[in-house]
């Protein structure tokens, strides 16, 4: 790369790329014009090396550890503020003033319930239905009941509809959580905090009264803090490519839940506890540790590695945190899982293969073991990722349309497919 450009040369011919460089981070070669010039296409599979669009939400640095949303450290967001303050600071790329935080609180509050009929909608589902098929239903029909915000080119419905997801997220996650265990549906109270107004939509019976514990609601809204975004992961990316096509706003989102789902993404958090109750003990673990290592065996060590990070993932040492509080918080001392979960991380962290690999825990190898002792079954584990992740998908998507270089997203491909070939009749076959 000399200078703001890149020279590519290719089949006798050398054209010359031009460069960009961000704020901070690694500079991109603008490669928009290289099949025009060169008649070949670039070849990436899985993305390692391609930047898919400008963005000023979240910064990762991998190498370091360091994860910015706006700029401010998630480790000063999770420790100083509060999820919609997160949510404000996201989808306006500032910190609210007071007035704006009340303002943004009161707005979020006001559209936590959901169209009654849509309580309808769930009883077409089985009651032992996976809770993530279950969000990936009712959100995507979600713009049949909210036309009045589906039209994405007005700047103010794009905002409602951000608003009503961000609102309605958790109303529709606890109607999820309440369906699938067989209890009644519990209304929103507006004069609840965010993660408060949440647990108690998915713990309260109307036979008593329900109060959140305090350093549970918090831990909760911590957990949605570390959820939150992160750059363009697979779910980011699959909702900005379903929005470039003009689709509204809830079945991006709808598109967007639909691949957190996946065990290597957003799935993980659910499959790393089931990986740690497969273990069971703290004896079994170097056989499950030897199995991850096999190249014969598909078997992997979920809520470890990433993508991005080559280091420690900035969330995990912050989840690791809320696990001790939570567990201390409601008395849990000897959590079989988390003695596994304790030395497994040890072994990890020792092990020669995995500093080679750089296979640090991440975000989901912690969040499953506090989630479970808050109460949740591990099938809700990614609907409360999903829950969190609902401002990320919508403030990227926001930028994806408000941004004039986007367009229609269609990558090529390389075709290694039969040549060109005649028809022939089924008696010359
Ligand atoms: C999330 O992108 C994001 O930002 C995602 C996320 C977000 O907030 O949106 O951070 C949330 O999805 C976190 C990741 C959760 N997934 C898991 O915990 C599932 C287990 N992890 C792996 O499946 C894997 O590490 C990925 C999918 C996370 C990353 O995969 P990569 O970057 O494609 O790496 P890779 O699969 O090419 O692995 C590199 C090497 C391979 O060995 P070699 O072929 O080079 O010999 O490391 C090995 C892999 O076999 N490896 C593992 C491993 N992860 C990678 N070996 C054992 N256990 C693992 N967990």
């Amino acid at each position: 790369m000399t200078g703001n450009s890149a020279d590519v040369s290719f089949g006798g011919k050398t054209v010359e790329l031009p460069t960009r460089s961000g704020t901070i981070g690694p500079d991109v070669i603008d490669i928009g014009t290289l099949y025009k010039n060169t008649g070949a296409f670039t070849y990436d599979p899985g993305f390692t090396s391609t930047a898919s669009c400008e963005s000023k939400i979240t910064y990762i640095d991998g190498d370091e550890g360091v994860l910015l949303h706006r700029g401010y450290p998630i480790e000063q967001l999770a420790e100083h503020g509060d999820f919609l303050e997160v949510c404000y600071l996201l989808l306006y790329g500032e910190l609210p003033t007071k007035t704006q935080k009340d303002d943004f609180d009161y707005r979020v509050t006001h559209h936590t319930m959901v169209h009654e009929q849509m309580s309808k909608f769930f009883t077409g589902f089985r009651r032992d239905a996976h809770p993530m098929a279950v969000m990936c239903g009712v959100v995507g029909a979600l713009s049949a009941f909210y036309h009045d915000s589906t039209d994405i080119t007005d700047p103010h419905q794009r905002m409602v509809a951000s608003l009503r997801m961000i609102a309605k997220m958790p109303t529709i996650a606890a109607m999820a959580y309440k369906y699938h265990i067989g209890q009644p549906f519990v209304y929103p109270k507006n004069d609840l905090d965010y993660a408060s107004n949440f647990l108690r939509m998915c713990f309260a019976v109307p036979c008593e009264e329900y109060t959140a514990n305090p350093v549970l609601s918090r831990a909760m809204d911590r957990i949605f803090i570390l959820h939150a975004d992160h750059e363009q992961n697979a779910s980011t990316s699959t909702v900005r490519l379903a929005g470039s096509s003009g689709a509204n706003p809830f079945a991006c989102i709808a598109a967007g839940i639909a691949c957190l789902w996946g065990p290597a993404h957003g799935g993980a958090n659910e499959a790393a506890l089931n990986m740690l109750a497969e273990i069971g003990s703290v004896e079994r673990i170097p056989e499950y540790v030897a199995k991850a290592k096999d190249k014969n065996d598909p078997f992997r060590l979920m809520g470890f590695g990433h993508r991005v990070y080559k280091n420690y993932d900035p969330r995990a040492r912050i989840m690791q945190k809320t696990t001790h509080e939570v567990l201390g918080e409601l008395g849990i001392k000897d959590d079989p899982m988390l003695e596994v979960a304790m030395e497994l991380e040890r072994i990890a962290l020792t092990d020669e293969y995995f500093i080679e690999k750089k296979l640090y825990p991440n975000i989901d190898f912690y969040s499953g073991i506090t989630l479970k002792a808050l109460g949740f079954p591990t099938t809700m584990f990614t609907v409360l990722f999903a829950l969190a992740r609902t401002v990320g998908w919508i403030a990227q998507w926001n930028e994806m349309i408000e941004d004039p270089e986007q367009r229609i997203g269609r990558p090529r491909q390389l075709y290694i497919g039969a040549p060109k070939r005649d028809y022939t009749p089924v008696s010359k076959r």
